[in-house]
């Protein structure tokens, strides 16, 4: 069988229509989403910290569900400066300007935090009961250590 020959340049026109046509994905990344996509995960995070707090402090004898707490904040806190993609400073947020001013020093108050949340998994993990205060103190210092200098307080 012949087979037919479309020249290329009309394959190329082609090809721009397609491209032309194709739906433009609309919003992905937008700042304002970026905002909400980070108050989302902090959130998340927060409810790890509620839930945690409650068992280390014995107000809920619910011990072996710590691990899964200790770890959903690991999981969340591996990469926060990367919630904070430059340009998502304005909108309904609570994030300062200072964050992108100081990239260095939020980077390094997201590193501390994130230390804070291995050492706490370590201890839930493996340590003593005895020693699960103090380690998720320090999460709890990780947290505000950022919270004071990077977000906006509350009115
Ligand atoms: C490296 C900085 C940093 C660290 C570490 C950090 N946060 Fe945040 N967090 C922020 C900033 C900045 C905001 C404001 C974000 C916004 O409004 O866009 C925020 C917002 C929040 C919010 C409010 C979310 C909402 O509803 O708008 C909660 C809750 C929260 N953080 C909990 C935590 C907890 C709990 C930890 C520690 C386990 C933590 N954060 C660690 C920087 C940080």
């Amino acid at each position: 069988m012949k087979s037919v020959h479309i020249p290329l340049s009309l394959l190329r026109i082609l090809g721009v229509c397609a491209l032309l046509v194709l739906p433009v994905p609309s919003g992905a990344d937008e700042a304002e989403n970026q905002i909400k996509y980070r108050q989302a995960v902090m959130k998340a995070i927060g409810g790890h910290m509620g839930a945690s707090s409650l068992i280390v402090r014995g107000k809920v004898s619910h011990r072996d569900q710590l691990k899964v707490h200790a770890n959903g904040l690991l999981s969340l806190s591996r990469d926060i400066a990367g919630l904070f993609p430059e340009g998502s400073d304005f909108g309904e947020t609570e994030a300062r300007e200072i964050i992108w001013e100081k990239w260095d020093d939020f980077r390094k108050a997201a590193d501390e935090s994130k230390a804070g949340i291995e050492n706490f998994v370590r201890v839930v993990e493996t340590g003593g009961d005895s020693d699960l205060a103090a380690a998720f103190r320090r999460v709890g210092k990780g947290c505000r250590g950022c919270h004071e200098d990077f977000r906006q307080k509350d009115e």
